[in-house]
């Protein structure tokens, strides 16, 4: 008999109204960007995230790198990031000549270390970028509040936040800007895409302006100026709409993307919380008030000398496992700005222990069961 096919970490789960709305675009004859999927994309986000105006860009990357830009980043300026983080949430920033500021993070969501943030703030403190990692908010009230009181600007990364709720609110309302990401781990994704959320309305036109090549293109397509001109240096962060055709199709159908998600993450939790806790592994749990992202389903192991062989043994098995960020401190660029081992101790524990189980709308039941079978079989 043939072995069962190996399970993937992550996989971009098609709706089936992916081709015929790519049919729809390229016969429309409108593939540039801001053609009607775009404008159904942004409207749906708006609508889902209730209130802000989006604007989809052409990765997650690309909307923080914009936000930078809209702040008027600078050399000279810091931006605190968690050390805990992809590249692009320190990267956006240092583009711009701005130097990261290295956080630590909270053992147990794994977001921004709020206790540790005031000391880390100063008079060059230009943006606070909290990220929300595996779809749990982070402590919004009190980095915003910390924020607010150097009046310092919070940009939300929130790449693996979309369908997240915090108090209520939703992941990518809760910062002057935030990001969203499309890419193919996501739960609706397009290949590579994202999305600014300006929540501040009076950056918004400038943010128009910046994505569109430095030009007021969207004043003129509303017909509010004549033929369009160059008002300042910007660069081209919008989607074709063909990318904007897949995800139009995604974003319909997310509500059922999430439900998936998210039951296979309490089917994880149902079925490994007794022998997590007599091995000494932790699980992601949300705090009070957090309803996740369902993006992420991590296991942080007791020690690190385990996770290689697990991570083979499970491919043995079929079923592809995986570790997730590198302490952005102790990265060559990190390291270039400073950074040093024990700067950061909790990221530094989590990045050494820190192993990801496949989660994605594709996994049938049956594959969950046998992951979670592997991974008892294979500890
Ligand atoms: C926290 C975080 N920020 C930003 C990004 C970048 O997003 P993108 O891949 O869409 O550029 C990622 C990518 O996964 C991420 O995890």
């Amino acid at each position: 008999m043939e072995p069962p096919a190996p399970i993937p970490l992550n996989r971009v789960s098609l709706t089936g109204a992916e081709l015929g709305n790519l049919e729809t675009a390229l016969n429309g004859g409108h593939l540039g960007a801001d053609g009607p999927f775009t404008r159904r994309c942004e409207a749906l986000l708006e609508e889902m995230l209730g209130g802000g105006r989006v604007l989809l860009t052409t990765s997650g990357t690309h909307a923080l790198e914009l936000a930078a830009l809209l702040l008027d980043v600078a050399p000279g300026d810091e931006v605190v990031v968690p050390a805990f983080s992809f590249p692009s949430t320190a990267s956006a920033f240092a583009l711009r000549g701005a130097r990261p500021v290295f956080c630590d993070i909270r053992p147990d969501t794994l977001n921004l270390d709020e206790a540790r943030l005031e000391a880390l703030l100063g008079g060059r403190t230009r943006a606070v970028v909290p990220v929300h990692y595996a779809g749990i908010g982070c402590e919004m009230e009190a980095i915003t509040a910390a924020a607010d009181r150097r009046g310092t600007s919070v940009v939300e990364d929130a790449a693996l936040g979309l369908g997240g709720r915090r108090h209520g609110q939703a992941l990518g309302r809760l910062g002057r800007l935030s990001a969203l990401s499309f890419h193919a781990t996501k739960a609706a994704g397009c290949g590579v895409g994202g999305a600014l959320v300006v929540n501040d309305p009076g950056l918004v036109e400038r943010a128009e302006v910046l994505r569109d090549r430095g030009t007021d293109r969207a004043r003129m397509l509303r017909g509010e100026v004549g033929p369009y001109t160059w008002q300042e240096p910007g660069s081209s962060w919008a989607p074709s709409d063909l990318l904007a055709a897949v995800l139009c199709a995604q974003l319909e159908a997310l509500s059922a993307l999430l439900g998936r998600r998210r039951r296979i993450w309490e089917r994880y939790q149902e079925a490994l919380a007794t022998w997590a806790e007599e091995r000494g592994v932790r699980l992601p749990a949300a705090p009070p008030g957090c309803i996740p992202a369902w993006t992420v389903f991590w296991l942080l192991l007791p020690d690190p000398g385990r996770r290689a062989g697990l991570i083979d043994r499970l491919a043995a098995r079929g079923v592809e496992a995986a570790v997730h960020y590198q302490p952005l401190h102790l990265s060559p660029a990190g390291r270039r700005l400073g950074g040093r081992p024990g700067d950061c101790p909790v990221t530094e524990g989590v990045c050494e222990r820190l192993l990801r189980l496949p989660l994605h709308a594709e996994l049938g039941d049956e594959d969950v069961e046998r992951i979670v079978a592997a991974l008892v079989e294979g500890w």
